[in-house]
């Protein structure tokens, strides 16, 4: 059993160095089950790195990455899928040639068994998601927004505890954003899957986050409501900037 107050998710003085650049410096901070977090910062401050040091992409140079109070650190990504993190990658990722449908069922099948269960996830997964009209058109055929919401419904399918979404909003318009805004919050909402997001949108990260952690040159720059993050000299300084 988990303790209930204990964190989801916990970096504990996490680094990773590529050789002599510190990509991610003494990294602390949680994620509590049902939350979303949104991890912003400027470009190169860490940010995909520190998903590669969740899903087990990368192992950490120090430091320990605890996952329902179990150490994780360094496991393969797919020890770390089994267990429930699944994320999307920043330069999105559907199987152009496949249908809609099949790339679902990539998703599905590291986690649902039978063929029978496996195309019920799908379904229920592409309704989730607004998919359920396209499931027999080629992934190449959707519009962008469409396409965007393919690759979350991939990571969706395996029904993560964690799911992390690496911008998911990155070149979408208004009305595109405000459709995979609505899917994290349902995400959320209806699965309770816990979110972990990555986004330079910085008003959309306001509006979904429960809370915010700021990194700048892989450090931890500031951490807390929306409302704190917003107002915090430092993140002004170094990231937001000044509406004057
Ligand atoms: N595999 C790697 N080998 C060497 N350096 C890397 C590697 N991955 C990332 N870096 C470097 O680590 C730093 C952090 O990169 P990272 O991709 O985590 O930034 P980010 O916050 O995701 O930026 P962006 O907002 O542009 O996506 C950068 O200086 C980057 O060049
Ligand atoms: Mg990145």
């Amino acid at each position: 059993m988990t303790d209930a107050a204990a964190p989801l998710l916990e970096l504990r003085d996490v680094t990773k160095r590529f050789g002599g650049l510190v990509a991610v410096r003494a990294l602390s901070f949680a994620i509590h089950s049902g939350e979303v977090l949104g991890l912003i910062g400027p470009n190169g401050a860490g940010k995909s790195t520190t998903f590669n040091l969740i899903g087990g992409f990368y192992a950490p140079t120090a430091g320990e990455v605890l996952f329902e109070s179990r150490r994780i650190t360094g496991n393969e990504p797919h020890v770390a899928a089994r267990m429930g993190i699944v994320r999307t990658f920043q330069h999105g990722s559907v199987f152009r040639d496949l249908t809609v449908r099949d790339n679902i069922t990539v998703g599905a099948t590291a986690t649902v068994r039978g063929h029978a269960a496996r195309e019920a996830r799908v379904q229920e997964t592409a309704r989730m998601l607004g998919l359920e009209p396209r499931l027999d058109d080629p992934a190449h055929a959707l519009p962008s927004g469409h396409q965007r919401l393919l690759s979350i419904a991939i990571a969706l399918a395996a029904r993560p505890i964690l799911l992390c979404l690496d911008e998911p909003l990155a070149g979408l318009n208004p009305a595109e954003t405000q459709e995979v805004l609505e899917v994290i919050a349902r995400i959320r909402g209806e699965l309770g899957v816990t979110v972990l997001l990555v986004e330079h949108n910085v008003g959309a990260v306001m509006r979904i986050c429960d809370r915010i952690v700021v990194l700048n040159f892989g450090a931890k720059l500031a951490e807390g409501t929306p409302v704190e993050v917003r107002e915090n000299e430092h993140v002004i300084d170094a990231y937001l900037g000044r509406a004057d």
